[in-house]
């Protein structure tokens, strides 16, 4: 599996700890970092697009997006053909966006989600396999709209 994982400014250190937990705990991922790097401010819609052109066009698997709080980047995320995007703040909501809604982009906030409880989040979403079946109906129907 092949993750691209971008954050703004906001969520920097944020993605150093979601990156140390893919290393350590999924080893066989691969993991591209698209940036940012540093503390100077960038616009989080570009790096949005920076992590899922990749997994829309199927060069990437999965996507993990960040910043200050996880909503501008997953608009954004979420506006890219191709992208379902969750907005996730616990693992019940990190598990029901594999299982039920097939999510290939995680987003978090670095200012809103601890370092533990990301830590958490992460595992969930990378271990949750899609449940399919009648979901399978509901995720065709939302990729549907975007050829409307
Ligand atoms: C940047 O200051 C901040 O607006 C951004 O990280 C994010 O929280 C937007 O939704």
């Amino acid at each position: 599996m092949k993750l691209i994982i971008g954050s703004d400014h906001g969520a920097v250190d944020l993605k150093e700890e979601v990156k140390r937990v893919l290393k350590e705990e999924f080893a066989e991922v691969e993991v591209e970092d698209v940036g940012t790097f540093g503390t100077e401010s960038v616009d989080y819609p570009d790096i949005a697009e920076k992590v899922c052109t990749p997994v829309a066009n199927g060069e990437a698997d999965r996507g993990i997006v960040l910043c200050g709080t996880g909503i501008g980047i997953s608009i954004a995320a979420n506006k890219i053909k191709g992208i379902r995007a969750a907005l996730c703040h616990e693992t019940y909501t990190a598990k029901m966006s594999r299982e039920h809604n097939n999510a290939n982009v995680l987003a978090m906030g670095g200012r809103t989600t601890g370092f533990e409880i990301a830590d958490e989040i992460v595992r969930t979403w990378m271990k949750t396999e899609f449940a399919g079946g009648r979901h399978e109906r509901r995720v065709n129907k939302i990729m549907a709209l975007e050829a409307k």
